[in-house]
């Protein structure tokens, strides 16, 4: 079989550039521990409001035991509940997010919180809050605190460019 010259030409290139892509996925997965998420956790979307986890009494921020910040949210068309948010920089804080209707999304900006909210799972981000980071896309109050914008970032039917809501993130202790 006769290959072109450019033919051999282009497949060497190619070979490159799959083996550079193939290369960066290793080399953040393993210097910057960028994962896919691990573990699924599915929940019944449609009886969401009647689970244990995502009861309405049950959202919002609660501080653990080892001083990490768990905070159980519902976003929905077209908002997030609860409404008031206040989380600390500079700990761990956990996300666990659901949906009880179509496709959203969440996103804090100068976070690395970004997730995609899938009716039937459970999204779950974690991540230590950069209050130096935050402050550039907030607004900074005369206590210290910064609220921050949260948006969808999916779209998820006619009002979603109204879906957003704030959090407070409070400075470092
Ligand atoms: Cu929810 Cu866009």
């Amino acid at each position: 079989m006769q290959v072109a010259p450019f033919e051999k030409r282009w497949t060497g290139i190619i070979g490159i550039m799959v083996a550079v892509m193939l290369g960066s996925i290793l080399y953040t997965a393993f210097a910057y521990h960028a994962h896919p998420p691990g573990d699924v956790e599915t929940v019944d979307s449609t009886r969401l409001h009647l689970t244990e986890e995502f009861r309405e009494d049950n959202l919002g921020v609660t501080t653990r035991p080892d001083g990490s910040v768990l905070v159980t949210l519902v976003a929905h068309r077209y908002g997030f509940t609860p409404k008031h948010i206040e989380i600390p920089a500079g700990k761990p804080v956990i996300f666990r997010v659901a949906t009880p209707d179509v496709l959203h999304g969440l996103h804090i900006p100068g976070t690395n919180i970004n997730t995609m909210v899938v009716p039937g799972y459970i999204s779950v981000v974690n991540a230590v809050i950069n209050y130096d980071e935050v402050v550039k896309y907030g607004e900074l109050a005369d206590n210290g605190s910064v609220t921050v914008p949260v948006f969808c970032n999916e779209f998820c039917g006619l009002n979603h460019h109204s879906m957003w809501t704030e959090v407070i993130i409070l400075p470092d202790s």
